[in-house]
């Protein structure tokens, strides 16, 4: 692979030894790749650094980078790790917030913003044509479909290294030629109506990149879309017809498929009729617009009733915001918790049935907490906890 004399300079440890550590990791990757070179990324976002995912060897790893001086040379965002960062949720266990604590400080001391969000985007929207570092499946989706930035779906330690050089490797989806669309997916408006089970279908059901015609959702359900497409089919990129970029890809078709309602039925289960449910919106985080959303919603219905509870996961940044209006939804019994979410935290109780609009949540959290459940829309969500 060619590196220029800075790159070289920074595998053979001038820079520290960080820098040579991820510089290491970078180049052994790209070359696995067949990468030729690298190239400058504009955007490093950061996953894999909750506790209760990477644990101590994790912790000493990070704590590692920072004592040895790595530091962030290109702008860096941090995912969510597993720490209620308002202080407010019940539902959010607090028993690694020390711990977390550790892994946080390393990494903002590194230079990192501690916006603590799977999405990213909302604190700095990437421009078309832009390389960008991600770590976090939903939003290295949204970067390359919605935004036409390109970033390769990398793991925790990658984004880390990226952060640290300032560089990725140039292969998969910086290379122009490898953005082509080999499946084109027709998806019938009555398929449209769910965007989670629309992506569990498309991860399951669609190996190539696909065209999605007939899908036409605001970011907040695009992003739904894409984070269950990329958790349960790894998919990194979907081509979206009237959204993404015209020019960030081809169409050379393989394949038509189409997509309606019953083809999605497998991933819906069963509307809950009895016992304690929790209702959860926030997998990505909820996005200010979609928090107004469901705070209007609530503010008009008052008080949960019963055993019922509702969840919603946000950014740091929308609590900070908003705070008045978070501490208003707790005093009607909705708990909301910044910087976190219960795939990457523990919940402090059990529920008998999980009900949320995210096929990314279902993914896990069906395994993880082996519960019932309830994919559906945002609204449903509502009306079924308020039941
Ligand atoms: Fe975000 Fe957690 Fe879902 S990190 S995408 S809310 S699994």
């Amino acid at each position: 692979m060619f590196l220029t004399r800075e790159q070289e300079k920074m595998l053979n440890g001038e820079y520290g030894w960080a820098v040579a550590k991820a510089m290491a990791i970078i180049v052994k990757t790209g070359e696995v790749l067949g990468a030729s070179r690298l190239v400058e990324i504009s955007h490093a976002h950061v996953s894999g650094v909750s506790y209760t995912n990477i644990l101590d060897p994790g912790l000493d790893f990070v704590r590692r980078l920072f004592l040895s001086g790595g530091r962030a040379r290109v702008y860096t965002t941090i995912n969510p790790g597993c720490v209620d960062y308002s202080g407010l949720s019940s539902l959010i266990d607090r028993s690694f917030n020390e711990k977390q604590a550790v892994i946080d400080e390393s990494l903002t001391r590194m230079g990192f913003k501690p916006v603590f969000t799977c999405i990213p985007y909302y604190h700095r929207p990437p421009s078309q044509g832009e390389f960008l570092a991600w770590g976090e499946s939903s939003a290295i989706a949204v970067a390359n479909s919605y935004y036409g930035a390109s970033s390769n779906r990398e793991g925790g330690p990658l984004a880390l290294a990226a952060a640290l050089t300032g560089y990725t490797y140039y292969a998969g989806l910086h290379i122009p030629e490898n953005r082509v669309a080999r499946v084109v997916v027709r998806v019938d408006p009555s398929a449209s109506r769910n965007p989670g089970a629309l992506g569990l279908w498309i991860g399951e059901n669609i190996r190539e990149i696909p065209l999605l015609k007939g899908f036409n959702p605001p970011l907040w359900d695009l992003k739904i879309m894409l984070a269950a497409s990329a958790a349960s089919g790894s998919h990194a990129f979907i081509a979206v017809e009237k959204i993404t970029p015209q020019g960030f890809y081809k169409v050379d078709p393989l394949e038509k498929v189409e997509v309606e309602w019953r083809d999605l039925e497998k991933y819906i289960g069963l509307e809950p009729s009895g016992g304690s449910v929790l209702g959860y919106l926030g997998c990505p985080h909820l996005h200010p617009w979609e928090f107004h959303l469901v705070y209007e919603y609530v503010k008009r219905r008052g008080r949960l009733p019963g055993r019922n509870r509702l969840l919603l996961t946000i950014p740091l940044e929308v609590y900070e915001r908003y705070r008045d209006k978070v501490l208003y939804l707790r005093s009607l019994g909705v708990d909301v918790a910044a910087g976190t979410c219960p795939v990457v935290s523990r919940l402090t109780r059990r529920f008998d049935h999980l009900v949320t609009n995210s096929g990314k949540a279902v993914f896990y959290l069906s395994k993880q907490l082996k519960i019932n459940y309830y994919l559906t829309e945002t609204r449903r969500v509502l009306e079924i906890v308020y039941a």
